[in-house]
């Protein structure tokens, strides 16, 4: 076996918790990041890395190797989810502000009592049924898949919020319909995704077919990509990220307001940042506030442009 060949293992840190990974010396930093992604929900354009022996100008082509990981080695993560930046866009006004912190008052208090049923939820507003392709390849991992989709807590929680109703979920055939992400017939009668990878060697990430389901319940209630749509849009993947948030810190019996949350793991890991890294931002080089709306713009742009790619690739107009 050649060294290309041994697999490396890396130590990644993010927010207190560490995560082992095993990948190839060959392996890209693209993949990597995929997998970061899947582990922590932080997209990979706001993935930030720090380790020592780190290579300076890294692309996501560049293989792990060539990066400067070793077998090993120990990562500090940082970067929040791209929820949690929309979160602070939709701040900008005090009115927007006020009805955040009701709407994440709202969406705590169904968290505290999940354990116990909870009959002022209607099973109206749900997936009625779940077919996989059963002339596709292991149909049980898709069923599993789509059943997960239809079961996701935050799925759930904006279908009722929004009274979305659908008949049935099922996947679309890469190799019947290559161009198509998604689709929604007769808004509500089916949402179809594309579940597997061009090859079918596998599965599409989670949260990014779980992106194509919020645009495609979306079609429920709007049929063209306008200004509507794009606002309902928004909106539900704002609400899915904020019910995600207020689970986890749930969950964690975290001490203080929502806003006042910073683990002191992730104030380190920030210092750090001026220690480690290669061309250090020194706090004095540019203001929290210049750093922080570069940051927000910069992901906008990314979102955006994630969304023209869905729209072009949805077939619920074009049908
Ligand atoms: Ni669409």
């Amino acid at each position: 076996m050649s060294a290309d060949m041994q697999p490396i293992e890396l130590i990644v840190s993010h927010r207190g918790v560490q995560h082992r990974l095993s990948l190839l010396p060959n392996d890209t930093i693209a993949l990597l990041q995929a997998r970061l992604e899947e582990l922590t929900s932080v997209p990979p354009y706001l993935q930030k890395l720090l380790f020592k022996g780190k290579k300076a100008n890294i692309q996501e082509t560049d293989t792990l190797s060539l990066a400067g990981f070793k077998n090993g080695t120990k990562v500090q993560m940082l970067g929040s989810t791209t929820e949690e930046l929309g979160r602070t866009l939709s701040a900008d006004t005090e009115h927007q502000r006020k009805e955040r912190i009701l709407r994440e008052r709202a969406l705590k208090a169904p968290v505290k009592v999940r354990s116990t049923s909870s009959p002022s939820t209607s099973s109206q507003y749900t997936f009625n049924r779940i077919e996989p392709l059963a002339h596709l390849p292991e149909p049980a991992s898709a069923r599993a898949l789509l059943t997960r989709l239809a079961n996701d807590p935050a799925i759930r929680h904006v279908m009722q919020r929004h009274h979305l109703a659908v008949d049935l979920l099922t996947e679309l055939a890469p190799h019947e319909q290559p161009h198509l992400l998604g689709l929604n017939v007769n808004a509500g009668q089916a949402i179809k995704l594309r579940l597997r990878t061009d090859r079918y060697d596998g599965f599409r990430l989670y949260s990014e077919v779980r992106k194509v389901l919020c645009h495609e319940l979306t079609h429920n209630v709007w049929q063209d990509h306008d200004n509507n749509f794009k606002e309902m849009n928004s909106q539900l993947n704002r609400e899915v990220a904020e019910f995600e948030r207020a689970a986890t810190e749930g969950t964690h019996h975290l001490v203080g307001s929502g806003d006042a949350y910073q683990p002191s793991s992730e104030l380190e890991a920030e210092a750090q940042t001026y220690i480690l890294g290669g061309t250090p931002i020194l706090p004095g080089d540019e203001s929290r506030e210049e750093r922080r709306r570069r940051l927000l713009e910069a992901t906008m742009k990314r979102l955006q442009k994630e969304e023209e790619e869905l729209e072009e690739r949805c077939g619920t107009t074009a049908s």
